[in-house]
């Protein structure tokens, strides 16, 4: 399977069999990484542009650190700093990407500039999160599952929250494409967009089924996973007084915690903000995986640049 050239800005771009390709190569990654062998040199004498219109401290670190350990040279450069803070636009920008660098990371806000920069630039584009999507997020946390669980297949996944935030969305994509289960649990005016749940059933795998509710009682019940992210996320902090009332109920603590699958992993893309969606106790507790969650980003998103860069 040759995957050259590939933009990756949803998981739903790729088939099933396709993110398992990268999964496998991400598991022979980390082994590798962990034994200190030197990773092999797929991107050697490659530039990658790292674009930021947002902040980041995992996605831009990991990027930078794993675009180096394969042979590649990151830059990384801030949205503000360019001429498309002074206007020029978007296909300009990704027109002239495409003269000088081999493949492009891309945090933005709009999804739409996302696939604009895709559409104009003659490399590949990796989405390094958008205000639709995080894709790498996604896969890796997917990784990280099937690491704890053995498998993805027939597992409850539970995310409770914002579930119209880009993690929430890019997480049910890419499970229910490996064969998990979703509920997600939100206040209606919270949860994904209708076009777009339809769009991710079509993408679930086998039995896989996408459940929405607002009860987060009901969405954690015997569920294998429990993942929740900022209710305010970057973009949204206008709303912050709303959202922090309205999504109070969904707060991961101990006692939903309780109504869970007795081995059920808690999981968070971080950063969090403590005391909000998620208690100290809990994220701290023996059931958090957040920690081996953001190590694994670097692996997978080696092998996802192994592949399509
Ligand atoms: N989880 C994640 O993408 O973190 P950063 O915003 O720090 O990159
Ligand atoms: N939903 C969060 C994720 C941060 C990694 C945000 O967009 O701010």
């Amino acid at each position: 399977m040759d995957l050259r050239g590939r933009d990756f800005l949803r998981t739903g771009d790729f088939s099933t069999e396709e993110l398992e390709l990268i999964l496998k190569r991400a598991s022979q990654m980390k082994l590798a990484h962990k034994k200190s062998q030197p990773s092999h040199q797929y991107l050697a004498g490659k530039s990658i542009a790292m674009l930021f219109q947002k902040p980041s401290t995992r996605t831009r670190l990991s990027f930078d650190v794993g675009i180096n350990q394969l042979g590649g040279h990151p830059i990384y450069l801030n949205w503000g700093d360019l001429q498309l803070g002074r206007g020029e636009t978007i296909n300009d920008t990704g027109k002239i990407f495409g003269c000088y660098v081999d493949g492009i990371v891309a945090r933005v806000y709009r999804h739409a500039d996302l696939e604009s920069l895709a559409a104009s630039s003659p490399v590949p584009v990796i989405n390094a999160l958008s205000d639709e999507f995080h894709p790498c997020q996604a896969l890796s946390d997917c990784f990280t599952i099937i690491e704890k669980k053995g498998r993805l297949d027939g597992l409850k996944i539970a995310f409770v929250g914002d579930g119209g935030c880009n993690v929430s969305q890019s997480l049910a994509e890419a499970v229910l494409q490996l064969g998990g289960s979703m509920v997600i649990a939100s206040p209606k005016r919270y949860s994904p967009r209708e076009e777009l749940i339809s769009e991710l059933r079509k993408l679930a795998k086998g039995g896989a089924a996408l459940q929405i509710t607002e009860d987060p009682v009901e969405a954690v019940r015997d569920a294998d996973v429990i993942y929740t992210d900022v209710w305010v996320s970057m973009g949204t902090e206008s709303e912050a007084e709303d959202r922090l009332r309205e999504l109070h109920p969904y707060q991961v603590n101990k006692e939903l915690l309780a109504i869970s699958a007795p081995e059920s992993i808690v999981m968070h893309c971080l950063p969090a903000h403590r005391g909000e969606e998620i208690t100290n106790e809990v994220i701290d507790g023996p059931r958090s995986v957040v920690w081996e969650q953001a190590e694994n980003r670097l692996h997978v998103q080696k092998s996802i640049m192994s592949f399509v860069l």
